[in-house]
């Protein structure tokens, strides 16, 4: 094991993450969103991009289960749940979730989404894709404002009026560009670094609710 691997181990909140039976300690920051803007409301076709190795994808199950009881009324619901993770690398099974290998950039990404949802529209969609840091805070950045207007593109196509996006970004000089095009395609958008985030880290989550 390299000495990273070790003191990640060391960590307090990948043993708290552990304790609860999540792959990783990323399952709280999506808690931490979810306590504060209740994205998982009447959630039931949920797409979550970049999922290895799978912590939300538990955290989107557990949600999208409960609301299969919690919400039987005459609004909005469903009797069954669709989630489906992607990822460039191989993503462990999860019971009742599909999973696919596959570049999100991709059109087969595309065409694999209408297959599994079935033509329909997604209710929730999130998305915690990080680039493969370089180490170089700007060019990463940029990098990564990039890759979330690629996001953009899957999210216009496929997440319905009045649904849910949430991005991981990076701040820097490019932020205010990707804010501004959120901020005109949904009614509310926000940003939020979750308490369990590297306080050190430049990475923020922004939350953008009902889509226009
Ligand atoms: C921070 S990890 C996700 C952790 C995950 N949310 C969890 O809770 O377990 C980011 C993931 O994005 C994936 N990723 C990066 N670029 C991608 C792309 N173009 N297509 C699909 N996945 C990508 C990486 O392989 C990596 O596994």
């Amino acid at each position: 094991m390299t000495e990273k691997q070790e003191q990640h181990r060391r960590d307090p909140q990948y043993k708290q993450a552990k304790r609860h039976g999540y792959r990783a300690r990323s399952a709280f920051k999506l808690l931490d969103i979810q306590k504060r803007y209740n994205i998982f409301k009447r959630a039931f076709y949920i797409l979550d991009l970049g999922s290895v190795p799978g912590s939300w994808l538990q955290v989107a199950k557990k949600f999208a289960e409960e609301n299969l009881n919690k919400y039987k009324d005459q609004y909005y619901h469903r009797d069954h749940y669709k989630i489906m993770g992607v990822d460039i690398k191989k993503i462990s099974p999860l019971e009742n979730i599909k999973t696919v290998k596959m570049d999100i950039t991709t059109l087969e990404f595309q065409n694999e989404i209408e297959a599994y949802f079935e033509g329909e529209k997604i209710d929730l969609i999130i998305s915690d894709v990080s680039i493969n840091k370089s180490g170089n805070k700007f060019s990463d950045h940029v990098r990564q404002i990039n890759l979330c207007f690629k996001i953009v593109d899957i999210i216009k196509k496929n997440l319905k009026p009045k649904g849910v996006f949430v991005v991981k970004a990076f701040q820097g000089s490019d932020f205010n560009g990707l804010f501004k095009n959120l901020k005109s395609q949904f009614r509310v958008v926000k940003t939020l670094k979750p308490k369990s985030s590297n306080k050190l880290s430049n990475e923020t989550y922004i939350i953008c609710l009902g889509k226009k």
